[in-house]
């Protein structure tokens, strides 16, 4: 994927710990950091999670920003009644997006937008091979929340902040 901001060429791809700087990506929080640094590389190994690193082709090691995927379920009464209608009732297909962070140095450039957009193209594309009804989150906080309602992400549980996006017809 490239981006169009001048100079520079934007690409998402999977996370390489032996090439991406993972020590060098700030997102301001710690957790999601230390999930970059120590996790990810093992999450990725035994098919826990996915992690995609989005970087300037220029800068090919330097990390501005990442987002993981995990196969997942979404209960059926989570789903709002509209959704609902014509699902089977059992826990229903879905894609968890994890963990999506920009570093502290390119906030507000939209590169938060261009993750999510990729993961949504990457989640697509899954479902040629497998069912996924809709792609879910869980916010960690009020602000997540907001970020992802912005995208029209459902909000399905208030105690997890858990949102999810169905994909729709396709
Ligand atoms: C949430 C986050 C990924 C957004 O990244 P970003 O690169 O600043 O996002 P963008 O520049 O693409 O902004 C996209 C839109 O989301 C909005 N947005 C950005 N951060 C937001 C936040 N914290 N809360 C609500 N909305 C937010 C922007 O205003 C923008 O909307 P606009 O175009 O109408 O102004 C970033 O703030 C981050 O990494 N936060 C720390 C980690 C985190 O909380 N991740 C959330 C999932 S766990």
């Amino acid at each position: 994927m490239t981006g169009s901001a001048s100079e520079v060429e934007l690409t998402v791809e999977e996370l390489d710990s032996r090439h991406h700087d993972r020590a060098g990506f700030d997102c301001g929080v710690d957790a999601l950091n230390r999930y970059l640094k120590t996790l990810a590389g093992q999450h990725r190994a035994k098919g826990i999670a996915t992690s995609f690193v989005l970087i300037d082709a220029n800068q090919p090691t330097t990390i501005l920003g990442f987002y993981s995927l995990s196969a997942a379920a979404l209960a059926f009464d989570r789903l709002s009644e509209a959704d609902r209608k014509g699902l089977p009732a059992y826990p229903i297909p879905a894609v968890r997006i994890g963990r999506l962070a920009t570093s502290t140095s390119s906030r507000g450039q939209g590169l938060g937008e261009l993750l999510l957009q990729n993961a949504i193209k990457r989640i697509l594309l899954a479902r040629t091979t497998l069912g996924v009804y809709a792609i879910v989150a869980e916010a960690k906080d009020a602000a997540a929340e907001s970020f992802y309602s912005k995208y029209g992400f459902r909000l399905c549980d208030t105690e997890t902040r858990q949102l999810y996006l169905p994909l729709g017809a396709g």
